[in-house]
């Protein structure tokens, strides 16, 4: 049976291709989210997609998912990334793999944005690539699930 997978999107990233172009690029969430889908067909998963600028919305979905025995998650925690020790103990609670993703390129950043508390208790992370740092998630992330990992 193919995995099922939610690709989850923090705050702000709905004004992709608006949002920064100089730091996030002019690709659209609604482009990323398209390539996305047509990736995971050629790897036979299914993606769930959702976003949303508040913390509580974001983990309601991540509770959501357990229910719905999704395999893993795809992860842009936007700034949340820096700060949400909530956003961490949903992760950690519902004990689904997940790999964090950034467009940007966030340790050559502002040094606030060098600190992850999510990826400690994440599979990876990926960033720096642009939109191209969500394919490389999501291959990442279903390489690791098909190991057992
Ligand atoms: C981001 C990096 C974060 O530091 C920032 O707050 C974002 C976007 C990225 O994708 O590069 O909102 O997660």
């Amino acid at each position: 049976m193919s995995e099922q997978l939610l690709v989850l999107q923090g705050p702000n990233l709905n004004l992709l291709g608006s949002r920064e172009p100089e730091t996030y690029g002019t690709t659209t969430l609604t482009q990323i989210q398209s390539g996305l889908d047509s990736l995971a067909s050629d790897l036979g998963v299914v993606l769930h997609h959702f976003q949303a600028n508040g913390e509580g919305a974001l983990i309601d979905r991540i509770h959501l998912a357990m229910d719905q025995g999704l395999d893993g998650i795809v992860f842009n925690p936007g700034g949340y990334t820096h700060t949400s020790v909530a956003l961490r103990d949903a992760l950690v609670g519902v004990a689904i793999p997940f790999v964090e993703v950034h467009l940007s390129n966030v340790h050559a950043r502002e040094s606030f944005r060098h600190r992850s508390l999510l990826a400690p208790v994440a599979v990876g992370q990926v960033c720096g690539f642009g939109a191209f740092s969500y394919t490389l998630g999501l291959q990442a992330l279903v390489q690791e699930l098909r190991a057992g990992g």
